[in-house]
């Protein structure tokens, strides 16, 4: 039943007479908001704000794990973060979460907020009693409207006509629940055309990943693709030597460049004043690392034969170690170290048909002379390589630019292992190693 009455104050004293009669299920209509209908009904406070308070808090809580699982863990396989600095921030730092953790909270409260309104209003409906109500369009005019729906437990067409007329309603009538009208069917069409017409960009792309295209990608946005930069290796008219590629700039040192630990940077007790390797600059200067040359003359270098303290002596190393191994050394020296890689494998071929006159073999990591090196010498030629005399590479380049420090010390430890596993000896086992084997 629906009753129009003259204006806002009056709206607001029917409502409050018409809750004091006992109706409960009651909505007020106007054209525009009017203070104080809400008490006057005595409407129940909406759930949607809790609910939105609910996903931005979700939102909020998802991002930090996101971006702690991606940047802080510190694990195997699935929990292993891509740990980037930024701003020189811890990789967990909620200083640099907080943008994404603000953006998160933000999308997942204005999504729920919008998708949640349209819920709690029962939308999308088609149709409504109230449409079919010719004078019922004057409430986005100059209409005020009390409805009361007969699911109210009070209702009865006589009693409410009455109590509308006795507070004031005007044009009290019933109003008939008409069934939704059927969805056009234009409808369905144009729904299935859009879908469809939306694949396509994704089809495309599909079709352009597994395809093979001999002109250039389609680039629709070019962002930073091409940009003026220098390539290695390519000339530059930046600088005056025309080279784009550059050399560490004389006496400076980089930022954790800094080489002055011996042991750690070295290998070596201490710098017996043969090795340059303590600076950025000074170790990229070819000749400057230990060569074969200097051996012969001083074969007793003062190599460290423990690990140096800074690195951890662990299983976890250990498996750090041989993924890089596997990675750097084994293409050369083979999986198990005994010098058959595939390159070398490819070299000998090379050598039989006379076409690589200049190939030095991988040594035999299992060679009695390499068993015999202490882990500051290994380190050492993994840092710095191997020099032929005279400081030229042919034998084994260094790795220092490629792999870090404790990655480095890391493959050392796994090498020791490999040799290990060529000279196991009872005695290595301890008591009770030794009782579990018998
Ligand atoms: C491109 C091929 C190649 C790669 C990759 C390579 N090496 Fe070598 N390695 C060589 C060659 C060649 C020699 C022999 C050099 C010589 O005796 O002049 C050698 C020698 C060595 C020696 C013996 C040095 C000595 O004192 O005689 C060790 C130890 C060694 N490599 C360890 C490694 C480790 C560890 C890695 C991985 C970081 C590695 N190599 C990667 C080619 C390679």
């Amino acid at each position: 039943m629906l009753a129009q009455f003259e204006g806002p104050e009056e709206l607001i004293a029917a409502a409050r007479a018409i809750r004091e009669k006992g109706y409960r299920k009651v909505e007020a209509f106007s054209p525009f908001p009017v203070h104080g209908i809400d008490k006057a009904l005595a409407a129940r406070s909406p759930v949607l704000p809790w609910v939105v308070l609910a996903a931005g808090l979700t939102g909020c809580t998802v991002a930090l794990l996101m971006q702690w699982y991606m940047n802080a863990t510190e694990g195997d396989y699935a929990f292993a973060g891509y740990q980037f600095g930024i701003s020189g921030k811890p990789f967990w730092s909620l200083p640099a979460n907080i943008p994404v953790a603000f953006e998160l909270t933000i999308l997942f409260a204005a999504f729920t907020s919008f998708l949640g309104m349209i819920a709690f209003n029962g939308l999308p409906r088609f149709s409504n009693p109230l449409f079919h109500h010719k004078r019922f369009a004057k409430a986005t005019n100059d209409g005020f409207f009390l409805l009361i729906e007969s699911e109210d437990p009070n209702f009865s067409e006589q009693a409410v006509t009455t109590a509308f007329e006795s507070i004031g309603g005007k044009h009290v009538e019933r109003l008939l629940d008409v069934p939704d009208q059927p969805i056009p069917r234009p409808f369905f069409t144009i729904a299935a055309i859009v879908a469809v017409v939306a694949l396509l960009p994704l089809a495309y792309v599909a079709f352009a990943r597994g395809g093979h295209s001999e002109t250039p990608r389609l680039s629709i946005w070019c962002d930073m693709d091409y940009q003026p930069k220098a390539k290695a290796q390519t000339a530059s008219d930046l600088f005056a030597d025309g080279r784009s590629m550059r050399l560490p700039v004389a006496g400076t040192v980089a930022r954790g460049g800094l080489r002055l630990d011996p042991r750690l940077h070295l290998g070596l007790e201490h710098d017996d004043g043969n090795d340059a390797g303590t600076g950025e600059a000074a170790s990229a200067a070819p000749g400057a690392a230990p060569s074969d040359e200097d051996e012969a003359e001083s074969p007793q270098k003062p190599w460290i034969t423990e690990f140096p303290k800074e690195i951890e002596i662990s299983q976890r190393t250990m498996t750090r170690g041989q993924q890089r191994f596997n990675i750097h050394c084994a293409v050369c020296h083979g999986r198990a170290g005994d010098g058959d890689g595939l390159v070398a494998q490819r070299a000998f071929q090379l050598q039989e048909l006379g076409q690589a006159p200049a190939w030095k073999p991988p040594t035999s990591l299992h060679a009695e002379t390499i068993r015999a090196q202490p882990v500051g010498q290994i380190y050492n030629t993994v840092t710095f390589g191997k020099l032929a005399p005279g400081g030229q590479r042919i034998g084994m380049a260094g790795y220092q630019e490629h792999i870090s420090l404790e990655d480095r010390w890391a493959i050392v430890l796994y090498v020791k292992a490999l040799q290990r596993t060529r000279d196991a000896q009872i005695d290595h086992l301890t008591e009770q190693e030794k009782a579990a084997l018998q």
